[in-house]
């Protein structure tokens, strides 16, 4: 019999999987499932020596098939490219969004074998609906979602916590770090990208709304560090800094002077809330990153 010791990586051909794969040491006990079938991606695996496997977690009788001997799935598989505000929302759309979402969460908890570990991305935007500025946010405060990527997230949560599966959840900033041109779209990652390609940068209502974000590394580290056996069915805020729009874009001009900061009129939703991560900071876990290097290594 084989003893159960695979790490499954879901969706791990994307942005966050990459850099849990590199922080893995033991790559022959990695699973990679991703629905990407493009060349140069199963030869990046074949070359890394880690067994990649393409498949959508959609269907269930793959999920089965890639759960077998399991014992820690870092469950990353999703759609990340979704709207942020509610204008011009296709209604349609949302609903694919939120079902995919819940779709493949139920998958992977109805066919779990028994003590495996689903270490699960969430969001901050859980509080996305918050309408008082400058609202902080424990984990045990109520979520706020509005949009459909929050709301399914909150249901993955629920299922998990609903489930007698041990799980840990983290709640995610806008994660900003070195990725392929396509994944560059958060706002952290779109303002160094436009910078690079001298390319000014508009401040919506001045700039002024404040943005949670976190490094890629810092959430690999922090997805490794949570899948530890004495952590049980825990759910934590994950967010190192919290920067203006303004401050993100004078970082990114200080290394490109071409560029300009355009203040706009622009309405912003609200100004903006904090995250507070004292729950993981507790642990011992310590963020290594800040923004400021990231701009300075992205752009010199
Ligand atoms: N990047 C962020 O700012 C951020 C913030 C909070 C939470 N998260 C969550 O973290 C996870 C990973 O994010 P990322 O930034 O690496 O995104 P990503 O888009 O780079 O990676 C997701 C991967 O999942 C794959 N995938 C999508 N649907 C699939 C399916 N049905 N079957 C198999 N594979 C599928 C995609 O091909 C992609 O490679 C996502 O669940 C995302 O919602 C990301």
């Amino acid at each position: 019999m084989h003893m159960k010791n695979k790490i499954l990586i879901t969706g791990g051909a994307g942005f966050i999987g990459n850099e849990i794969i590199k922080l893995i040491k033991k790559k022959n006990k990695l699973i990679v499932v991703d629905i990407k079938k493009k060349k140069e991606i199963i030869n990046k695996f074949k070359k890394l020596k880690i067994k990649y496997i393409v498949g959508n977690l959609n269907d269930q009788k793959f999920v089965i098939k890639i759960l077998k001997n399991v014992k820690v799935i870092y469950h990353l598989a999703g759609i990340t490219k979704v709207p942020n505000t509610d204008i011009n929302l296709n209604k349609r759309k949302e609903k694919i969004i939120y079902n995919n979402s819940v779709n493949l969460m139920n998958n992977l908890i109805n066919n779990l074998p028994k003590n495996t570990k689903i270490v699960f991305p969430s969001t901050h935007l859980v509080f996305e609906n918050c309408k008082i500025n400058k609202k902080v946010f424990y984990e045990n405060s109520k979520p706020l979602p509005k949009l459909a990527y929050a709301s399914g997230k909150l249901e993955c949560e629920k299922m998990l916590k609903k489930s007698n599966i041990n799980y840990s959840i983290l709640r995610l900033g806008s994660v900003y770090g070195n990725a392929e041109k396509k994944r560059m779209f958060n706002l952290p990652n779109l303002f160094v990208l436009r910078t690079k390609n001298n390319k000014n940068l508009k401040l919506f209502s001045g700039g002024v709304q404040i943005k949670s974000i976190v490094s890629v590394n810092d959430v690999a580290r922090a997805m490794l560090y949570l899948s530890k056996d004495r952590f049980k069915r825990g759910l934590y805020h994950i967010v190192s800094e919290h920067l203006t729009v303004k401050k993100i874009g004078n970082y990114c001009k200080k290394f490109n002077q071409n560029i300009k900061l355009i203040p706009t009129k622009d309405k912003i939703p609200y100004l903006g809330y904090y995250i507070n991560c004292s729950k993981i900071l507790r642990t011992g876990f310590k963020f290594k990153n800040n923004y400021k290097n990231f701009v300075k290594n992205y752009l010199t």
